[in-house]
């Protein structure tokens, strides 16, 4: 098993192949996939997947990856992202589609999940992994940086000017209107590392039996709401609402 992080964010990963398919083999689409850590560990279970990634190095590390996995049908990577996600793929040729840590990136969330929901199938499924704004602040007040967090929690993801002011952060809610917006509802939201990405490593490390503790208590916390607000990541599951008339992929962006 990998490092504490990448075995959390992999769960997260599994839960949404879990709330989608529900054991079935799933087409799926990692949007910002990058190096395929999830990609391969997903087409390795069987599922077929596709990454799309603006990064031609990232892609290259993909490629190695599932070389090295002996993956039985190679993950396909193309080179794209977001904005010319319906000049790669076909429309309504995935049950699920990950994004998980680009949202914090992009220059309009909303504009970049817009395509996700004409390439799902009906009743298709979306997972969004975000960085939280709280857990940021507390990362930044427990270093004694103060003042920044309190700008921090003064912040929006709306108006945050990825240029000038670094990675966006989010509170779930945030993630779930701009979901709403696009015609998804969402199934599940949870949080996920609350105090993985502040343990010191050394204890994780070396004490016998820590790194299976906090992963276990990492689970337990996962599933409490009450923990949500202080996790560093922010997972959404939603599925597109088949009632709702699938927003136009080229139409004006939704506010978050
Ligand atoms: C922090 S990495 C996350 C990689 C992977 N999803 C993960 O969870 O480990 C962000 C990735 O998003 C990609 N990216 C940035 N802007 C994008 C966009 N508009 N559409 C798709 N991918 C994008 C980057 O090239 C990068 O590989």
């Amino acid at each position: 098993m990998g490092p504490v992080r990448s075995e959390l964010m992999w769960q997260a990963v599994a839960d949404a192949v879990q709330i989608a398919g529900d054991g079935d083999l799933l087409d799926v689409l990692d949007l910002g996939g990058g190096t395929g850590g999830d990609a391969v560990r997903l087409a390795a279970l069987g599922h077929r997947v596709t990454v799309v990634d603006p990064s031609p190095d990232a892609l290259a590390s993909l490629h190695r990856r599932g070389v090295e996995a002996g993956l039985a049908v190679p993950v396909t990577g193309v080179l794209g992202d977001s904005a010319d996600l319906l000049d790669h793929v076909a429309p309504a040729s995935f049950d699920l589609v990950v994004c998980h840590g680009v949202l914090e990136h992009v220059d309009d969330p909303a504009e970049a999940l817009r395509p996700v929901a004409a390439v799902l199938r009906p009743g298709g499924h979306v997972s969004v992994m975000v960085a939280g704004r709280n857990a940021a602040v507390a990362a930044r007040a427990l270093a004694g940086d103060f003042a920044t967090a309190q700008t921090l929690l003064g912040r929006s993801a709306s108006g945050w000017d990825v240029r000038t002011m670094g990675a966006r952060r989010f509170v779930a809610q945030e993630v779930e209107t701009l979901l709403a917006d696009l015609a998804f509802v969402t199934v599940r939201s949870q949080g996920v590392r609350v105090f993985a990405d502040l343990v010191p490593s050394a204890i994780v490390d070396t004490e016998p039996g820590a790194r299976d503790a906090l992963l276990a208590l990492e689970r337990v916390l996962t599933g409490s709401s009450e923990f949500t607000g202080l996790s560093a990541g922010l997972h959404t599951i939603a599925r597109l609402d088949l009632t709702a008339a699938p927003p136009d992929p080229g139409g004006k962006s939704a506010t978050l």
